[in-house]
């Protein structure tokens, strides 16, 4: 199968890569690398074979921040924890939300009805809002990012579009958005409250939201169902995301490019832009059975996508708002922490080969005691240039400033965030390797970003923050706020990992040497940090080395800095994402999504029916709580 995060649509290429200032941004930045790994007294690995076995035979005496016993490598059908501690299976696709009395899922008769007050798909993002001090209740704020039609349904293998009909794509649309669910932890583990009040789905079509700030009302976000462009019917394929200071949920929509058929004359106004946001020749199946999904019927509704939206979870009657002056692309996440000065600051990736890392400041200052519940509507957008000195350069997208004017063809703020990718392509920032989420921490002044892979990016298209061609396990570079100010302009940088198999000269990777067989991994994808402020990594795409995706702890201070350790497993077909810790640091929720999947998996031959190994249900994708049989902290 095709990832659709690797088409990359960034026409730049290879422009801003000259193949000899690369070369030595590639030798400084592994030079760097290095001489800061010696100065914290531990010794990095790049391309040597580890010891096989453990830590034990390393000459490295200096104990792992982590205490879990590390899990092995492996690919099978279930998920594998250290020992110790325990998974609770809190909920499933097709878990009923609202009616304890409803009847059990069943996949051979699914509706959209039915659907909609289930427990939706492909669950990302997890978010949790405590309703005890304790961290024993609270709110689970899940995003269902997308469907897999052939593992849903029976009978339909690679039959798009022949086999798909108007009601499979109503229940696809109903399994898709986000879930709010209270949750409550007994002896027994973490259970959902079925029919609490707080209880909400949230979908494409049935969830209206208010489009917000500089691009709300645009005529480039009118359609023939909302003359105002200001009212959009829904959000989807929601990734990662974010909970503020105050509350609320931020739901990063992402491929959106993927949900809309047909495609526009060249000379259409809106062709060079939905070409760079990958909308060119689509062929979704939702717009042939809806008119608003076909961008030939409704031009501007794609660009009523790739927002972040925000949502209020303990009013489930309340209007989710897209705030268009977080920018407008593939948007992976948007974790956020409060700058010295108390203005927000949301870190966000767009997840596409060649594409950019952003910052969103706001202009105000958080009031803990009077929040603003439209704090995210003003501020300024950035996005990163990485330069051979270490340094970043975040590089405001304001309007009238630099290239951002009208004789490059925006007209306001709105047409800049609209066109954010365009944007950012002027201002000279530096193509990634898919940035997926950026995980900010408070208590560092860091913030680590997920950079998942890229197989594309060719020799003469490496740089500094990307230096291998050919990247086919990524790697995560930390972000150093100058004294912790996240809101600063100008910031250090440094590769804390390049990933993939250290015994593999040809990979290039680059482990602390403490890490074992078990502890290297690849495609960094997600990421949470614990109430200690240590990171911890689920990945997307390891299973073509024989290993699952899992969860690995990552040492980022001190002698092991560098140093992965294996946390986590995954049944075969699933990625891990939405690692989130409760504040107590006593449960790791996090999301197997897509298990049983393949290159030829379907409804009757998945690669795994997890979690329930019943031979009339497909695999389910499930939130799991992690925690530890003594009741003790996850650690
Ligand atoms: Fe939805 Fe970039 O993963
Ligand atoms: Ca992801
Ligand atoms: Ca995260």
């Amino acid at each position: 199968m095709i990832d659709p995060d690797d088409i990359a649509s960034n026409p730049q290429l290879p422009e801003g890569a000259p193949a000899i200032g690369d070369l030595i941004a590639t030798r400084l930045s592994r030079r760097r690398f290095i001489a800061g790994m010696a100065a914290g007294a531990g010794m990095l690995i790049a391309g040597c074979a580890h010891s096989s076995g453990s830590r034990a035979t390393t000459p490295f005496t200096v104990t792992s921040s982590f205490a879990f016993p590390e899990i092995e490598r492996g690919l099978d059908p279930d998920h594998h924890l250290p020992d110790g501690y325990i998974a609770d299976i809190v909920l499933r696709w097709g878990d009923h939300l609202f009616d304890a009395n409803a009847p059990a899922f069943d996949p051979y008769a699914q509706t959209e009805a039915s659907q909609l007050e289930r427990f939706g798909y492909n669950n990302d993002y997890i978010g949790f809002i405590p309703l005890e001090e304790d961290g024993s209740r609270g709110l689970l704020c899940v995003n269902h990012e997308y469907t897999t039609t052939r593992l849903m349904f029976p009978g339909i293998a690679d039959g798009f579009p022949e086999s798909i009909t108007a009601e499979h794509t109503r229940v696809e649309m109903a399994a898709h958005g986000g879930t709010v669910v209270e949750v409550e932890k007994s002896d027994a583990g973490w259970k959902p409250l079925i029919g609490s009040r707080f209880n909400r789905r949230i979908t494409p079509h049935k969830t209206p939201m208010q489009v917000t700030g500089p691009a709300s009302g645009h005529d480039r976000l009118k359609t023939s169902a909302d003359p105002t462009g200001t009212l959009v019917a829904g959000t989807l394929n929601n990734c990662a995301g974010g909970i503020t200071p105050w509350g609320t949920w931020l739901m990063a929509e992402e491929n959106f490019n993927l949900y809309f058929l047909g495609n526009l004359p060249d000379d259409h106004p809106e062709a060079a832009s939905h070409k760079r946001y990958g909308l060119k020749d689509t062929i979704a199946a939702w717009g042939v059975f809806d008119d608003r999904f076909n961008v030939e019927k409704e031009p501007n509704e794609p660009n009523r996508f790739g927002w972040v939206v925000e949502v209020d979870p303990r009013d489930p009657t309340s209007t989710p708002k897209k705030r268009t002056a977080l920018g407008r692309f593939k948007h992976e996440g948007a974790e956020n922490v409060i700058a010295p000065d108390g203005r927000i600051v949301v870190y966000m990736g767009d997840d596409q080969r060649f594409d950019y890392v952003y910052k969103f400041v706001t202009e105000n200052a958080y009031q803990a005691d009077n929040p603003d519940p439209d704090l995210l509507d003003e501020g300024t957008l950035y996005v990163a240039r990485f330069g051979v000195d270490g340094y970043v350069d975040w590089l405001p997208l304001t309007f009238g400033e630099g290239p951002l004017t009208q004789e490059n063809g925006f007209e306001s703020q709105a047409d800049v965030l609209i066109e954010t990718r365009r944007a950012a392509d002027l201002l000279g920032a530096t193509p990634m390797d898919r940035p997926e989420d950026v995980q900010p921490s408070q208590q560092s002044g860091h913030a680590w970003v997920m950079l998942t892979n890229n197989s594309q990016r060719q020799t003469d298209e490496v740089n500094a923050a990307n230096p291998r061609a050919k990247n086919m396990n990524g790697h995560i570079i930390e972000i150093v706020e100058p004294e912790g100010d996240f809101a600063a302009t100008r910031s250090r940088w440094e590769i804390l990992v390049q990933c993939g198999d250290p015994a593999d000269r040809s990979e290039g990777a680059m482990w602390h040497a403490a890490t074992s067989e078990h502890g290297w991994f690849g495609s960094p994808d997600n990421a949470a940090v614990d109430p200690e402020g240590r990171l911890w990594v689920a990945t997307d795409g390891n299973p073509y080395t024989g290993r699952a995706d899992g969860i690995w702890a990552m040492e980022t201070d001190g002698s092991l800095r560098g140093t992965g350790k294996a946390f986590f497993r995954a049944p075969a077909g699933a990625e891990v994402c939405g690692p989130q810790f409760t504040p107590e640091g006593k449960t790791l929720f996090l999301s197997v999504q897509h298990p049983g999947d393949g290159r030829s998996a379907t409804f009757e031959k998945p690669t795994t029916r997890w979690p329930d190994f019943n031979a009339r249900m497909p695999p389910r994708p499930s939130v799991l709580a992690i925690r530890k049989l003594d009741g003790d902290k996850v650690a």
